[in-house]
């Protein structure tokens, strides 16, 4: 059976695609920066697991931890993200930008950084990028969302996305799959968002089970998404 490694799996997209993996049987190691108050469902092979992907250290020891539990890993799923600054763009400062590029950018190089040994040890290594529309310059431009009034969390998707095609172009041996989760009501979007986590979940549960790919592509529940 499947093991997989999702961050930011305490609440929200996270946690829902954890259960809906462990309810096929599949071991879920679920990253967290409180572990301790991870309730694991009955029934199912969840363990919880500290990880903030901010921090070397906690990235470094969750890697030993999933290495001394479980060996080796079929699916990574880089999900911990966080909107950041919400000021206008003339307004935006760099420290306006740094929380939000240190979770959902340098958080999910951190932990693919560490992590591909033990992704490597499957026989087929699925690399699952959570990102949003919010980060395709097509969807951006082409007036679907609007002119988006932050800088910070648009930016930080758009250059995920370029880092996962790194990605999908450096590494054969791995398939990688780019994930809009599409407008799901969760704390990020204070519930405002117009699918159920369920349905949010959907990308993210069919790419980590995904084994055919091709690699590479940028994907939500109903398709292709343009980048
Ligand atoms: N909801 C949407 O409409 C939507 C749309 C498109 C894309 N997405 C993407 O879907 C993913 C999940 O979003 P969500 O809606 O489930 O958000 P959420 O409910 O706000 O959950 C965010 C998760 O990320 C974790 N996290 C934040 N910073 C972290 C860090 N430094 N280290 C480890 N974990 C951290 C949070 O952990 P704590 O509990 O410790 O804070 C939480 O588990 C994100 O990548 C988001 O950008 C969401």
């Amino acid at each position: 059976m499947s093991t997989a490694l999702i961050t930011g799996a305490s609440r929200g997209l996270g946690v829902v695609a954890a259960r809906r993996l462990a309810a096929q049987g599949w071991t879920v190691l679920a990253g967290c920066r409180e572990p301790s108050s991870f309730v694991v469902p009955e029934g199912l092979d969840i363990r919880p697991v500290a990880l903030d992907v901010t921090d070397d250290a906690s990235v470094e020891a969750a890697v030993k931890e999933v290495e001394d539990a479980v060996g080796g890993i079929d699916v990574l799923v880089n999900n911990a993200a966080m909107v950041g600054g919400t000021v206008t763009p003339a307004d935006t400062g760099v420290e306006d930008l740094r929380e939000a590029y240190e979770t959902n950018v340098f958080g999910p190089v951190r932990v693919t950084r560490a992590f591909l040994p033990l992704l490597r040890r499957a026989e087929r290594p699925r690399l699952v990028m959570v990102s949003s529309s919010l980060g395709s310059l097509t969807e951006m431009t082409t007036g679907r969302w609007g002119n988006h009034p932050h800088l910070a969390y648009p930016s930080t998707k758009a250059a995920l996305n370029m880092i996962s095609v790194g990605y999908a172009q450096s590494l054969p041996d791995v398939l990688v799959t780019v994930v809009n989760p599409g407008y799901t009501a969760t704390d990020l979007n204070d519930h405002q968002g117009t699918q159920t986590v369920e349905e949010g979940t959907d990308a993210i549960v069919a790419a980590a089970l995904d084994t055919a790919g091709p690699s590479g592509r940028f994907l939500d529940r109903h398709g292709a998404v343009a980048w």
